[in-house]
């Protein structure tokens, strides 16, 4: 059964092909690395998405974005546009343009959408975290203020949504202080972890279809087992936690930013971490991926003697991600944070030592050696150790 599934979504992507233009024949078959990240992850019934830069999107000078975007991948995921700040700038006046914009875009390319972000520190409003700053906003009123923002908002998307991004980045990082793991943030700070539950809760009983997802950074595999110093496993426990108290979590995301200058990991080190999600009955999706070099001295001059590692090293740790997620039958998408360096928030972000060279597109829009081995990863792939997705069920 699983086999026939597999050989009807090849037989669904020679359809595809020869709908596209390249008539498949005995004598002349397809040639795969010919065809896009989306037809080839579909073979595995794998969403390979994007983040979108809708001033890039929308902009007409810049006809390559929105080409590749369509061409290229089956889900797309909001950038900035459906965080707190974009949505309700000023309180109560909600600003949906560009989000719906994308939700139509989606809906014309027959695309996916992830929802990013309903509960996040970061790219809140200034009204929010004023007024609690200055004891305008109480502590009762905040936790309301919350429960309305995400009724609200997944309310607006509801049925378009296919994954949302719940809670996002809510664990801390051995290098903050205390160094002991533990929940960070603006939301715990004012309301305790008790927040996370609520806002699963509270994002269920707005829509009772869409998958509802943890998301976080440095969790692509486990370390020391010790939840004071192993984020993975704190998130592990976190989930786990969750699950016993009846929370309505689908999935947990793996932000996947790397950076060639780290140890990073290898391929089954990532997949032991997927499986182990997986076993508490969740899926899992590479939700950021971008792989960042530092940009030496040498690197701006062009010396290829620098450039050619980094490229080289970049494109193995897409391949690691990506492997390993079809590795996993319950990791549902493959999404990269923004496709080229012409648009990547890595270089605004990180500037003292500046890095780039990102994502899977220069900044011509000429495909790097990491959509290349991306591609080699979703064509030379398939049973007995690859198979076709298990769809996720919501959790009510
Ligand atoms: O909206 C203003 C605009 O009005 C102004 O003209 C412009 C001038 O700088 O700034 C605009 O805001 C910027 C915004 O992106 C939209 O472009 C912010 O300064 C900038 O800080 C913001 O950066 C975003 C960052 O999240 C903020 O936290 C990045 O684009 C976005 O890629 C990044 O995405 C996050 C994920 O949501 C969560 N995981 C980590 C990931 C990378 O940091």
């Amino acid at each position: 059964m699983k086999l026939k599934r597999w050989l009807a979504a090849s037989a669904v992507v020679l359809a595809t092909a020869a709908v596209a233009g390249t008539p498949a024949t005995a004598s002349h078959p397809v040639d795969p690395a010919q065809q896009s990240l989306r037809t080839l992850g579909l073979r595995h019934d794998l969403y390979i998405g994007t983040a979108v830069d809708m001033a890039a999107l929308a902009d007409t000078a810049d006809p390559l974005y929105r080409a590749t975007v369509s061409k290229e991948f089956s889900t797309v995921t909001a950038e900035n546009v459906m965080k707190w700040e974009s949505l309700e700038p000023t309180r109560g006046t909600y600003n949906w343009g560009p989000a719906d914009e994308l939700i139509a875009f989606a809906k014309r390319n027959n695309q996916r959408v992830r929802g990013h972000v309903l509960v996040w520190q970061n790219q809140l409003p200034a009204w929010l975290t004023t007024g609690v700053n200055d004891g305008t906003i109480s502590t009762t009123e905040l936790r309301d203020i919350l429960r309305n923002h995400i009724a609200t908002v997944v309310k607006h998307f509801k049925g378009k949504i296919w994954q949302w991004d719940v809670v996002n980045e809510a664990v801390s990082d051995p290098w903050d202080t205390p160094s002991t793991l533990h929940y960070k943030g603006f939301w715990a700070e004012h309301l305790g972890p008790g927040y996370i539950a609520d806002a699963f809760r509270w994002a269920r009983a707005a829509d009772p279809n869409a998958l509802l997802f943890y998301n976080d950074y440095n969790i692509e595999a486990f370390g020391s087992g010790n939840p004071a110093d192993d984020k993975t496993q704190f998130v592990f426990d976190m989930a786990k936690a969750l699950l016993r108290d009846r929370v309505p979590i689908d999935g947990i995301g793996s932000q996947g930013h790397l950076g060639t200058q780290y140890g990073n990991y290898d391929t089954l080190q990532v997949a032991a971490a997927l499986k182990r999600f997986a076993g508490l009955g969740l899926a899992t999706a590479f939700t950021e991926v971008d792989v960042r070099s530092q940009m030496t001295a040498g690197v701006l001059a062009g010396d290829s003697n620098e450039i050619n590692p980094r490229l080289q090293a970049s494109a193995g740790n897409y391949s690691v991600l990506l492997r390993a997620c079809l590795a996993d039958r319950h990791c549902l998408s493959f999404t990269v944070w923004g496709f080229t360096d012409k648009h990547s928030w890595v270089p605004t972000w990180f500037t003292d030592p500046p890095e780039g060279l990102a994502t899977i597109y220069d900044e011509n829009y000429q495909p790097k050696r990491a959509y290349q081995e991306m591609k080699a990863d979703l064509i030379y792939s398939g049973p007995p150790y690859v198979l076709p997705r298990v769809p996720q069920k919501p959790r009510r």
